[in-house]
Parts: C-alpha cells; sequence; structure tokens
C-alpha cells in the first residue's frame, strides 16, 4: 500500500495550516522555564510544516528534531524554513545530510536535524526532549500507535497533537448531499493509511479517554481553516480540497456515484462563482502530566 502523501497538497495546505494552529502551545510555553525550551522532537513532520509555525511564531527551541521516512518532504523543509525566518536571521546548511543550521550574524539560534526513518520504529530513548510534536496526523493513527504514543509523556515533556481533523466539514450555504458524502468521508479516514486501523476524527475521543485513565492533563483548542472563498489561491485550494474527496471516496463501497459526481460538479461550480465557504475542524492537543 502506497501512503506517500502528495508535496503540492502538503505545500498548498500549508498557508491554511498556519492560519488555523490554535495559541495552545504557545499558552503552555509561556507556564515554562527557558530550560524547557531546549529540544523539540516532530514525527511525522513532512516538509516542515509545524517547524515553519514555531518559527514564525518565534517559539525558538535549541534543537528541532524533525523525522518522516519520506526524503521528498523533508528535502522541501529548508525551502519553507527560509520563507518565515526573519530578514536578519540566515540558515546554512550542512553538505553531508539534510541538517540545517539557523544562525543569526555568526551566532546559531537554533539547530535543525532532519532524519529519513519510520518514525512508528523510531527510538529515541537516550535523546532527552522537551516537546514531541505530531502535526496532522493523529487521526491516520491506530488505536497501539496511539498507546504507544502515550508512553512518551513525562514530566517536563509533553506531547503536542496539533491539527488533528475532528470529522466536521461545513459548506455554508451547505447542500443536501453534504451530509450523505461526510459521512463516507468520516468512514474512509477510518480504513488504514499505513498504522493499522485508522481512527479517524473519532482519534480525538479516544486519545483523550486514554490520557485522562492515565491520570495526565489534555487540552483541547478548535483550529479549523476557515476559507471564505475571496482569492484564487482560495479556490484552487478548495477546488483541489473537493476533487480529492471525490477520488477517494470513488471506490468506497456502497457509495452512489451518481450523487457524488453531482456533488462535486455543484460545489465546483459554486467555488468558482464565489457563493460558498468552507470550514473544516481540527483540533489542537497539549497532553501533559499532572
Ligand atoms: C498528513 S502528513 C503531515 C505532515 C506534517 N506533519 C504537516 O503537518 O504538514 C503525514 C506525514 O506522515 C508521514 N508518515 C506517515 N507514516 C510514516 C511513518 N511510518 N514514518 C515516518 N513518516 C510517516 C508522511 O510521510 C507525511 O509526511
Amino acid at each position: 500500500m502506497d501512503n506517500k502523501f502528495s508535496p503540492s497538497w502538503i505545500e498548498m495546505r500549508q498557508a491554511y495550516d498556519m492560519q488555523a494552529r490554535s495559541g495552545l502551545l504557545i499558552e503552555y510555553l509561556s507556564t515554562v522555564s527557558k530550560t524547557q525550551k531546549i529540544n523539540l522532537l516532530d514525527l511525522y513532520c513532512g516538509s516542515g510544516s509545524f517547524l515553519a509555525w514555531l518559527i514564525k511564531n518565534n517559539i525558538n527551541y535549541k534543537k528541532y528534531v524533525l523525522v518522516d521516512y519520506d526524503t521528498k518532504l523533508l528535502k522541501k523543509i529548508k525551502k519553507n524554513i527560509r520563507s518565515v525566518i526573519k530578514p536578519s536571521h540566515k540558515i546554512r546548511s550542512n553538505t553531508n545530510n539534510l541538517d540545517l543550521i539557523i544562525k543569526k550574524n555568526e551566532d546559531t539560534v537554533s539547530k535543525v536535524e532532519i532524519k529519513k526513518n519510520d518514525c512508528n520504529k523510531y527510538k529515541h530513548n537516550n535523546d532527552k526532549y522537551h516537546l514531541i510534536s505530531f502535526s496532522a496526523v493523529l487521526d491516520l493513527m491506530s488505536k497501539s500507535t496511539i498507546n504507544n504514543l502515550l508512553k512518551k509523556v513525562q514530566s517536563d515533556c509533553p506531547l503536542y497533537l496539533s491539527l488533528c481533523f475532528n470529522g466536521k466539514v461545513k459548506w455554508t450555504p451547505s447542500n443536501t448531499m453534504d451530509k450523505y458524502i461526510l459521512s463516507f468521508f468520516n468512514n474512509h479516514q477510518r480504513s488504514d493509511k499505513g498504522f493499522g486501523l485508522a481512527l479517524g476524527s473519532k482519534s480525538i475521543e479516544y486519545i483523550s479517554n486514554k490520557a485522562n485513565k492515565a491520570d495526565l492533563t489534555v487540552t483541547i483548542k478548535n483550529a479549523p481553516w476557515v476559507i471564505k472563498n475571496l482569492s484564487e489561491k482560495d479556490k484552487i485550494f478548495m477546488k483541489r480540497y473537493i476533487l480529492d474527496t471525490k477520488k477517494s471516496l470513488f471506490h468506497m463501497e456502497g457509495i452512489d456515484r451518481n450523487i457524488l459526481k453531482l456533488w462535486h460538479e455543484q460545489k465546483k461550480y459554486e467555488i468558482e462563482n464565489k457563493k460558498i465557504s468552507l470550514y473544516v475542524g481540527h483540533n489542537d492537543i497539549l497532553i501533559q502530566q499532572k
């Protein structure tokens, strides 16, 4: 099964992700000492969308370690960071690997270690981290992956799961087919995405319950995409969103393809004519020891 993610889709969504991310992590960091901003591990990092958001928001860890198994995406991290660093900062690359150094004048502000690895098997027991992050990936995970992930929480190392899809998609105005399409879409999110059977939007309730039972504190904030269809970029993004929805549901058992095609045609028309806006629900989740 090919679980590679489309680089063009990940690139396209980054601007919307950037706007959607909540202030939950910033609030948490305002309560901790400087020593808790040393090492950050970002698993399933893709092209570094979360790192770009951190840097844009002046959240400077001394070392960021980013892990993903897709080299194509990892190679895009440098460009992504370059687009958000301050004019006074520079990025230096290491010629032997993908690693980067962010400098201000000759001083190192942060190091970025980029590792091509299978995160499901990635062992980091000997390295000390002060935050472990997962962006746009919780809904792809199975129960056992989530159970293992919760074992990583330590007193000075919370987990931060951002942009977790929560199953809510709202079109304004809506039509009679939206509910039908969304129920198939949410079922589709519960197929195998490379982690065993994914929980889709139910992953949020699952991880919250498990964390509460393990006596951990869970804090959740909304982080939706709100796309008003005001620009050409919005239009292109929404059209891609409905096309990908159509493609992923097309071969699902039980789906009425005529309804799917009609839904797609109608949405396309409404998007082209700027008659519609889109809300896609995500949650940011912080899990920490009490
Ligand atoms: C939806 S993307 C999210 C990427 C990124 N975190 C973001 O917010 O844009 C999911 C990412 O998980 C990665 N991935 C999936 N399974 C993986 C595994 N077993 N090991 C490493 N990376 C994996 C994919 O390559 C992809 O980059």
